[in-house]
């Protein structure tokens, strides 16, 4: 009898007692007013879960974002949203946490390295954030960017010695002039980025070995589709890992420590370099010699001199080669893509280049024209801001904790009171294609951007800044974005100086739905023609 009393409670009070709990927090939860994506998606965020493992988030929150509004509903904890007053400018200019420290799951702590060290980007509370930032902001600001002469002859040396040559070099295969562009605009990022932060000696050189590029590659990409179960269900991963059940493939692991090992060893030969005192101009390891002072110093105040400040270099450097190599091989591509489709836009492209002076081609002394001039050049300035619109390295979620106190979000008319510990995101992809602020915005069109200094002053700031979220918004926002223009601008100029280019093979050219978002085929084969033979 006992027995039959309760197992019935098991059959039937329990399956009861989770419908009315689930509903009672339903009717408790104030974002039930907010518009929802699914009609699931109040109830569990089973729904977001199955979205992100499926790699559909993107084109989900585009649809639901067109039929629902500014601010939708993505789980009982999560809403997005599509919009500057009452979304963005709020959120993000409001310095809205990532989280961490007790105020909510902190999705960003997947980018911390060696085993858990924070760096800028993962770190969760903005006073530890703040710190780390303020210590980094001026080698990447853009007058120290621009004027740095150590960064000018890393990048003279790069496109001079290897990029130039490796290009020519492609005449005498097989298929001449043929190449993947992706990988060796990706090798050029990172031996551009990482001569910054370490200094040339130091750093790597991707391009002249394929080797080393192809192994790079393969470990970088092959992590990706592995990040949704440590990123989004952290708890579960590392639990069902005790049990002994991995998520994540033993390789994966073996895969980051190995970029970890290589990252390490240009940390060590950078601080070698600087022991030894007396570096040329090109030697200097900008990056990595700021962050070793300011970090000891920060030890040194709080009594620690003797910690060991290796790893947390490495954390930090690692992150920003990552970031910086992969966001700007990806936006280069795009790049080249659209300049291939549009070859009356190249052709002009490469009459603007061709004006500078000294010319990167044919060029008797290897020198580079000045930053300044290169970065004046307005076509060239249009073709990349044009692409950073809509083709986003990262054009999906960024995820932050609405605070304590909970907050109003969307438009004045009709704000949604939104609780604390949400997470909220907005989506560079989505502000993009805002018709209001760029007319035909599925359109790669340069010329929106010419010209904007006779437009109305309100129309230029929607465009140039307000809805422009390339590189995100606030406390937060990208920290090289400097750097990445000047090397990409570079880089274009230095490749249009002597060569057309038309398209081989695109198939796969489509952005992933992940979080940084390369063509998934992870390639894209271009022809390049000499200029002179096509006429000017
Ligand atoms: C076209 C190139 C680039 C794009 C589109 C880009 C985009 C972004 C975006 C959107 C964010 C904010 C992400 C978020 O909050 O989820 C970000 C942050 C960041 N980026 Fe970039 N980035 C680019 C190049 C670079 C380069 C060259 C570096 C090298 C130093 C870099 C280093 C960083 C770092 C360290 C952060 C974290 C900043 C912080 O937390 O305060 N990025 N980037
Ligand atoms: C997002 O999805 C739309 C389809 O809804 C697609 O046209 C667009 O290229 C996608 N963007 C990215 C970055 O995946
Ligand atoms: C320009 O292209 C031609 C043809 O590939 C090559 O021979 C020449 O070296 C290139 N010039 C430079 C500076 O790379």
């Amino acid at each position: 009898m006992l027995n039959l009393i309760s197992s019935s409670v098991l059959l039937f009070a329990f399956p009861l007692f989770l419908v009315v709990y689930v509903f009672y927090k339903y009717f408790t939860n104030p974002l039930r007013k907010i518009r929802a994506a699914h009609a699931l998606a109040p109830f569990t965020s089973l729904w977001i879960h199955s979205i992100r493992w499926r790699s559909v988030e993107n084109a989900t929150l585009r649809g639901a974002h067109e039929r629902l509004g500014p601010v939708i509903c993505l789980g009982p904890n999560e809403v997005s949203v599509n919009c500057v007053k009452g979304g963005i400018r709020d959120v993000y200019a409001g310095g809205f946490e990532k989280g961490g420290d007790g105020a909510g799951h902190n999705w960003y702590r997947f980018f911390a390295n060696y085993g858990g060290v924070d760096n800028m980007f993962s770190t969760g509370g903005n006073k530890r954030h703040s710190t780390r930032k303020r210590m980094l902001s001026n080698i990447y600001s853009k007058s120290v960017v621009t004027a740095s002469p150590a960064l000018l002859a890393q990048t003279a040396s790069i496109l001079y010695d290897r990029f130039l040559p490796y290009l020519a070099s492609t005449f005498s295969q097989s298929q001449p002039g043929v190449l993947n562009i992706y990988a060796l605009l990706s090798a050029t990022t990172m031996d551009i980025v990482t001569g910054y932060i370490f200094g040339l000696q130091s750093s790597s050189n991707l391009i002249d070995n394929p080797k080393q590029l192809a192994w790079y590659l393969d470990l970088y990409n092959s992590r990706r589709s592995y990040n949704f179960w440590p990123q989004e269900l952290p708890g579960l991963t590392s639990f069902l890992e005790k049990l002994g059940y991995r998520l994540v493939p033993k390789w994966v692991d073996e895969a980051n420590r190995e970029i970890e090992k290589w990252t390490k060893g240009m940390c060590e030969r950078a601080a070698g370099a600087l022991r030894q005192g007396e570096i040329g101009v090109k030697e200097t390891p900008v990056v990595y010699q700021q962050l070793a002072v300011a970090l000891s110093k920060e030890a040194k105040k709080a009594g620690g001199e003797k910690t060991d400040l290796s790893l947390p270099i490495a954390s930090e450097v690692l992150d920003h080669l990552a970031a910086g190599f992969d966001t700007s091989g990806i936006t280069l591509t795009y790049v080249i893509h659209e300049l291939c489709l549009h070859p009356e836009i190249q052709a002009d492209l490469q009459r603007e280049i061709r004006s500078l002076s000294p010319p990167i081609v044919p060029s008797s002394v290897p020198t580079l024209p000045a930053p300044k001039t290169v970065d004046a050049l307005p076509l060239l300035h249009a073709v990349i801001w044009e692409t950073l619109r809509l083709h986003s390295a990262i054009p999906g979620p960024q995820p932050r904790v609405t605070p304590p106190q909970g907050c109003c979000l969307g438009p004045d008319e009709h704000p949604y009171y939104v609780p604390g510990g949400v997470r909220v995101s907005a989506s560079a992809g989505l502000l993009h294609l805002n018709e209001e602020v760029y007319e035909r915005a599925t359109e790669w069109r340069p010329e929106r951007w010419l010209g904007l200094d006779k437009v109305d002053e309100e129309k230029r700031k929607d465009m140039e800044s307000r809805w422009f979220w390339a590189f995100g918004s606030g406390g937060r926002m990208c920290v090289g974005s400097h750097l990445a223009v000047y090397q990409m601008k570079y880089i274009i100029a230095a490749l249009y100086s002597n060569y057309t280019t038309t398209v081989v093979d695109d198939t796969g050219i489509e952005q992933i739905d992940s979080y940084t978002a390369p063509p998934k085929s992870n390639k894209l084969m271009v022809r390049l023609e000499r200029l002179e033979t096509r006429g000017m």
